[in-house]
């Protein structure tokens, strides 16, 4: 694994406006070497708008952020290049097969070609789809060949957003291990999810976007309004402002 700058994130201010409208409003966090971070917040709370500018993807309005010690507005192609990123919705090429995209990755990334292709490849029993065209795969093998793409290079800081979306139960286990040894070997992960119970499996900390402000940082415990409270209640009460625990399963 690469090595990781001391704190791998780190925001101060940072803002995106799109018109008029906040998307994300003054958030200021730092995530440091070795955490599960999750991300949490209702749909359109700012959670994908705050990783694409954390990845260099998207330019900030204002205030500024660093990745593994890179200015993402500077030098947007830096950060992109050291880190993994795996997007919620994007598709590997259509005319592409499997193997000849994670080969192109590879290329493009400087990597002998075929190792750790392979390596994903068997990760995620991907082995009799390989000369399939990426076009003929099913969402959920797309999902595992762009997951490949994004691990090839060994990142020392991944981010991904939804990255359990459309992936059955047997590989949710498998990558969810995965992810916890990775970040027990030093790796840092920032994960945007809406699942709770994924948050509460895996995260060390998280944050709880609303309406692109922060409403909370810490770790689960030290959210919690008491042992018997649950994420989804500290959820309720923080973003909807009411106390769940009379709410219907
Ligand atoms: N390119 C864009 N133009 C205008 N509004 C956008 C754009 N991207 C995101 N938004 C808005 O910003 C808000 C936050 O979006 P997003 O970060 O995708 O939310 P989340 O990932 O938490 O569901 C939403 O209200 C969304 O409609
Ligand atoms: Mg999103």
């Amino acid at each position: 694994m690469k090595n990781v700058n001391p704190t791998p994130i780190e925001s101060k201010a940072l803002t995106k406006n799109f018109g008029n409208y906040c998307a994300v409003d003054s958030l200021s966090l730092t995530i440091n070497a070795g955490e599960l971070f999750g991300f949490l917040g209702p749909n359109g709370a700012g959670k994908t708008t705050t990783l694409q500018m954390l990845c260099g993807q998207i330019q900030p309005t204002s205030g500024t952020a660093r990745v593994m010690g890179i200015d993402t507005a500077s030098d947007p192609i830096a950060v992109k290049s050291a880190v993994g990123i795996v997007p919620e919705i994007e598709y590997p090429p259509s005319f592409l097969t499997v193997e000849e995209y994670l080969h192109f990755v590879a290329s493009v990334r400087g990597l002998p070609e075929s190792d750790s292709a392979d390596m994903w490849i068997e990760f995620f029993g991907l082995e009799d789809r390989r000369d399939t065209l990426c076009m003929s795969l099913s969402k959920g093998q797309k999902k595992k060949v762009t997951l490949s793409a994004a691990l090839l290079h060994k990142p020392g800081l991944l981010f991904m957003d939804e990255p359990f979306l459309d992936l059955d139960p047997l590989i949710q286990v498998k990558l969810r291990r995965w992810l916890l040894d990775y970040v027990k070997g030093g790796g840092t992960v920032f994960l945007c999810t809406h699942i709770l119970e994924l948050a509460e499996k895996l995260c060390t900390r998280v944050g709880i976007i609303d309406r692109g402000r922060l409403a909370a940082f810490g770790s689960i415990s030290e959210l919690k309004n008491g042992a018997d409270e649950s994420l989804e209640q500290v959820f309720r009460r923080l973003v909807l402002g009411q106390d769940g625990h009379d709410v219907e399963p």
